[in-house]
């Protein structure tokens, strides 16, 4: 799960550092594919349910899901990439949120309390919690500084496959979550909208936008629990990173 992990982190670190306005977004499909190659790991995405890529790329009012394209990135623009592979028969996955050049404070803003939400999440993980007790520390994050959880999408936990129990949701869904047990690997991965947390599916059957087609930004790690401190799997050769907090 280490490994998986790392190479994820390895591939998103690659992606950001090619975002740039007029890059079109099957660039980093392609990229995506080439570093799967280099890993010999295989993608989880491609194939999943149907999905037809190895990367989401979700550009703006895109919470996730988007297809990689040959739209171009635009100065302003934000970008979100969703990535999985399978090493040694087990899974990684992990998300980030970039801006394309110069952005404007609202959105700098979006992508700053999404990160931050997923840290408050990720510092309840561990051996006993209840697992809703993430989602509400995601929320009271996120709703604190005015934006909203989606809540259509929620994390999961993850290891020999992509989802397994339990859910991860980032809002709280009422009393009586299953307790985290050590050992488990949870996928924390707040959507976090600046106005409604509604989404709409596009006709392509997989794109989420949101409904009032205002900024969404996403983060994703896969957190080992612990019977202490979490550790946080999705860490490239660079480190943890942290891009806004
Ligand atoms: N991180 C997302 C998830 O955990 C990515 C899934 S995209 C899919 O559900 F295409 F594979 F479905
Ligand atoms: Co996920």
């Amino acid at each position: 799960m280490r490994e998986a992990n790392r190479i994820v982190a390895n591939i998103l670190d690659a992606l950001g550092d090619a975002v740039a306005p007029g890059v079109p977004t099957m660039y980093f499909e392609e990229l995506s594919r080439e570093l799967c190659r280099n890993y010999k790991v295989r993608p989880a995405f491609l194939g999943y349910c149907g999905y037809p890529f190895v990367l989401c790329c979700s550009v703006n009012e895109q919470v996730v899901h988007g297809f990689p394209s040959e739209r171009l990135l635009r100065e302003g623009d934000i970008v979100s990439f969703d990535m999985g592979v399978i090493y040694d028969g087990f899974y990684g996955d992990a998300a980030r949120t970039y801006p394309v050049g110069k952005v404007n404070g609202k959105a700098v803003e979006l992508m700053r309390v999404t990160e931050a939400s997923l840290y408050a999440g990720i510092e309840k993980v561990r051996q006993g919690i209840d697992v809703y007790e993430i989602g509400a520390a995601v929320q009271a994050c996120v709703e604190a500084a005015g934006f909203s959880v989606v809540r259509r999408f929620v994390g999961h936990g993850i290891g020999r496959a992509m989802h397994e129990k339990p859910e991860v949701p980032n809002f709280r869904p009422g009393v009586g979550g299953m307790p985290l047990k050590a050992g488990m690997v949870v996928a924390v991965e707040p959507m976090v909208t600046e106005g409604t947390h509604e989404v709409d599916i596009l006709e392509d059957r997989w794109t989420a936008v949101t409904r009032d087609r205002k900024l969404a930004a996403h983060f994703e790690h896969s957190v080992l629990v612990t019977t202490r401190e979490p550790e946080i799997l999705s860490v490239s050769e660079r480190g943890l990173i942290k891009f806004f907090c």
